[in-house]
């Protein structure tokens, strides 16, 4: 007899110790002691060996038992434990959420633009390694050892016999084109170009350039000034004006310096232009004829003009952006202004 109340305590102190955590155990312990085969079952069944005077109290234990199973499993089912698990299970008819969308960085812009303006004229897209060897970024170019035009580049060597370097400009590119190219050539090379320079509003360590290059036969400076003048007008507006500056570059003779009317004041002064009406966009000229024969392109066959541009720098006076170490901090404040831009 004591064996039967014995057995029941048992159970009471399983279901008071029960801590059925996951939905999975929650499930098992309603099967086990409130369900349709349940254990409680077979406890009130052996009621019938019970004298009459012990049935009463065996009675009470077992509406004990069923209660203690009853507000376990409502006491487990409400913990946090168990309706985290029913959250989890996704609820596939919820509509998505709506992920922010990234936009194009404003350099990325001016470049598409850059790139789509010389396509129209014909202009092809050419690229080319950042780490540069000596002769495509500077020997070939009319830049030899201890030549003092290598001074106008700060430069990034990376091996201790400054044999090799990161490009200090696209015009490596130019090089490696006409060495592996037949004239005529006409194309582009926009990339990203390293100097050893304090970082400040006005210069920075890489920026960004596009160089052009026009190779063929009878190619004059007033075809530059033509290309030059249209891609001017495309970019900034059909009133701007160009004008071109005696300049040096040791791959280019004659040299110019370009630069465009202020398209913000028109030409009778302001901030941007720092009163002057004009505003620098880049060097340009005809390659020079040692150049061309660096690379194996004969000078009394074929001439040709180049351009450098600096992306960043037409970039700032479009958008009127007046600090430079803007376009690599990716604050999500600026980049997010150019969302509708493509
Ligand atoms: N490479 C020059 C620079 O980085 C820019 C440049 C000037 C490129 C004149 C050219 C050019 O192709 O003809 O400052």
């Amino acid at each position: 007899m004591q064996e039967i109340f014995d057995k029941a305590n048992a159970v009471l102190a399983a279901i008071n110790d029960a801590k059925p955590a996951t939905a999975e155990e929650l499930e098992a312990f309603r099967i086990q002691y409130l369900g349709s085969k349940n254990v409680l079952k077979d406890l009130f069944g052996a009621m019938a060996q019970l004298p009459g005077d012990r049935k009463k109290e065996y009675g009470q234990l077992m509406n004990t038992l069923k209660a203690a199973a009853e507000a376990k499993y409502e006491e487990q089912k409400n913990s946090g434990s168990t309706t985290q698990q029913k959250v989890d299970v996704p609820d596939l008819s919820a509509p998505g959420y709506s992920l922010p969308l990234g936009s194009r960085h404003p350099i990325s812009i001016i470049k598409n633009k850059m790139i789509d303006i010389f396509a129209r004229i014909g202009f092809t897209v050419a690229e080319g390694p950042e780490v540069e060897d000596d002769w495509h970024n500077f020997t070939a170019l009319g830049t030899p050892k201890d030549h003092p035009a290598r001074d106008m580049q700060d430069t990034f060597y990376i091996s201790e016999d400054k044999h090799w370097l990161l490009r200090t400009h696209t015009s490596s590119v130019q090089v490696r084109m006409m060495e592996t190219q037949k004239p005529p050539l006409r194309m582009i090379m926009p990339g990203r170009v390293y100097r050893n320079e304090t970082i400040s509003a006005r210069a920075h360590c890489t920026f960004h350039q596009v160089e052009g290059l026009y190779i063929d036969e009878n190619v004059s400076f007033a075809d530059l000034k033509q290309a030059m003048y249209y891609f001017a007008q495309e970019m900034f507006g059909r009133d701007t004006q160009i004008r071109f500056r005696p300049s040096f570059f040791p791959f280019t003779e004659p040299s110019a310096e370009m630069d465009i009317s202020c398209f913000i004041c028109g030409g009778t002064g302001c901030a941007v232009c720092k009163h002057s009406g004009w505003v620098e966009i880049g060097g340009c000229g005809m390659v020079d004829p040692h150049v061309l024969e660096n690379s194996k392109i004969d000078p009394a066959k074929y001439s040709g003009y180049a351009f450098g541009m600096g992306i960043e720098r037409i970039t700032m006076l479009k958008y009127q952006i007046n600090d430079l170490r803007l376009f690599f901090e990716n604050d999500i404040r600026l980049l997010k202004q150019f969302e509708s831009a493509l």
